[in-house]
């Protein structure tokens, strides 16, 4: 059996991961894949164990190369027990944020060389990467003017703005680098324009598979 598609969505805080999360997984499901939804960190009862430890702690003063190890020892969890056995059964696999963002975060947000970070992508990954990430882009203040009124902020929603800056540019330089693997999307339009775009680029995609 071919192994189902990766897709990732990725972007800052408040670009919309979570609100189009609904809309994509019906657009696999109706183009006759059996999807499973996941997110990072999380996925696994570790895994968002974990994700309470990383959003929630801030008693904890976490260095960013643990921040890094523990993301990526949730990934490895998450690979094990969902990512791969899902894509084995030929299952779709739609992540709510996945390497890229350790990239943008720990790399480009709190400063960590990229190259520790392949160097673990490798490691806990192997060969595996997403088929397509969708990077929902907008500016820094307009995603943190969303997400502010969701309630108290998470340890990364506490960070300033030059931080979701680097944050931004990282993800946006990867981009660049990756342009078939990782299509951009104008997250700053109404909802229904970045649907539109969203479902251009899925139609894209398994067309030129
Ligand atoms: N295109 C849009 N236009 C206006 N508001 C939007 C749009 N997309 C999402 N929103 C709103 O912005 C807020 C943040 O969206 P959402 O939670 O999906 O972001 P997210 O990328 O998952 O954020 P986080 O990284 O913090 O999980 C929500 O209240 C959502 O309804
Ligand atoms: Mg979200």
């Amino acid at each position: 059996m071919p192994r189902g598609l990766f897709i990732t969505l990725e972007g800052g805080e408040g670009a919309g991961k979570s609100t189009n999360l609904a809309f994509i997984h019906q657009w696999l499901q109706r183009a006759g894949h059996a999807v499973v939804v996941t997110r990072e960190p999380g996925g696994t009862e570790l895994g968002e164990r974990v994700r309470d430890i990383l959003l929630h702690s801030r008693e904890l003063h976490i260095t960013p190369e643990t921040e890094m190890l523990l993301m990526f020892a949730a990934r490895a969890e998450h690979l094990a027990k969902v990512i791969r056995p899902a894509l084995a059964a030929g299952k779709a696999v739609l992540c709510d944020r996945f390497t890229d963002a350790t990239y943008a975060y720990q790399g480009g947000g709190r400063g960590l060389p990229a190259e520790r970070i392949a160097s673990m992508e490798t490691r806990v990954q192997g060969d595996l990467r997403p088929d397509l990430t969708l990077l929902l882009d907008l500016p820094v203040e307009a995603g943190r003017e969303r997400a502010g009124q969701r309630g108290a902020p998470d340890r990364f929603e506490r960070e300033n703005n030059e931080f979701f800056s680097r944050v931004r540019e990282t993800y946006l330089a990867r981009a660049r680098a990756e342009p078939a693997r990782m299509r951009i999307i104008d997250a700053s339009r109404p909802l229904e324009q970045v649907e539109r775009q969203i479902t251009a680029t899925l139609e894209e995609f398994v067309r030129d598979r």
